[in-house]
């Protein structure tokens, strides 16, 4: 089976500074890089490198930061059939990381900005019949929530799992969650969607509320729910890691495991990504992840 991402491609420019400037305040930075990022993309890039089809459908524009933002998550295996271009720069996106790996995050969506929701429909009944029933469809807020709409529903209609990464954090219609399966607010976005009663109430069927170190808890509709503890990490750099996660929960699902042993992988996939230094995890292993999932269950 698959997982289909609708998302954004981006250009990250990430300055590494001892801490996050306050507002009127400079701080010097120890480094920059500019590396390819993008909530979609790296979501894209993670279930390739975990071993997923993969089939990314967004916007870059026709310039060298979208050249490589393509190349990217080429490399790693993505299908890139229903990337379009289009008449705006690529996504741009200004990351700052502090000493403790937390980090601050200003996007440009540019290209993203124009993912029409025609040509996310086009794009995909275009793959609908090399995407099985059961598949993962996979959305983020960085491209316009019209987009998500049009995708949520035509994924509905092929019988995919519509999983929704609510990011960057806004308040969304019932009419768009009624049509969302598994949803995967952190903390921001959990509160600016209004709590779990009125998700359930719109007709969401289950939340995975990341809460970064503390792990994560799995929450359905029919009340229960159920605290995955944080697992031990060096935390490097925090950028990307709830894309990581979001990517490992798509692809568990994808296999078929229960919402509850795709969380644990998934919890076990982000702590591996806040040791890594880039935001992507270029090495990611599904048996890394399971590994480490499985460390934690047995310690428990
Ligand atoms: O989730 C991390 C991503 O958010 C970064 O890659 C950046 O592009 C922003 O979109
Ligand atoms: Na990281």
């Amino acid at each position: 089976m698959s997982v289909i991402v609708v998302g954004s491609l981006n250009t990250d420019v990430t300055i590494r500074a001892p801490r996050i400037p306050a507002p009127g305040e400079t701080v010097l930075a120890t480094g920059v890089v500019e590396e390819p990022g993008g909530k979609g993309a790296n979501q894209a890039a993670a279930a390739a490198t975990l071993g997923a089809q993969t089939f990314l459908v967004g916007a870059v524009g026709d310039d060298e930061r979208g050249r490589a933002a393509r190349a990217a998550v080429e490399d790693v295996g993505v299908r890139l059939d229903q990337l379009a271009t289009v008449d705006a720069p690529t996504g741009a996106a200004y990351v700052t990381v502090d000493d403790r790996g937390e980090n601050t995050i200003a996007v440009h969506p540019g290209a993203n900005g124009l993912l029409h929701p025609d040509r996310v429909a086009d794009a995909l009944d275009r793959l609908a019949p090399v995407v099985s029933p059961g598949s993962v469809l996979v959305a983020s807020l960085e491209v316009p929530v019209e987009a998500v709409a049009a995708a949520a529903r035509i994924g509905r209609d092929h019988g995919w799992t519509v999983l929704l990464n609510p990011a960057p954090a806004r308040p969304l219609d019932a009419e768009l969650l009624a049509l969302v399966d598994v949803l995967t607010p952190n903390e921001t976005e959990a509160r600016a969607l209004g709590g779990p009663d009125a998700l359930f109430g719109a007709g969401v069927g289950a939340i995975i509320a990341t809460r970064g170190s503390d792990g994560c808890a799995m929450l359905r509709q029919d009340g229960s729910s159920e605290r995955i503890a944080g697992l031990e990490a060096r935390v490097v750099n925090t950028t990307g890691a709830g894309d990581v996660f979001t990517a490992a929960l798509a692809c568990a699902l994808d296999d078929g495991m229960t919402l509850e042993r795709a969380a644990r992988f998934a919890n076990a996939a982000g702590a591996i990504a806040v040791e890594s230094a880039s935001t992507r995890v270029p090495g990611l292993t599904r048996a890394e992840a399971t590994a480490r999932a499985e460390a934690a269950r047995a310690t428990r």
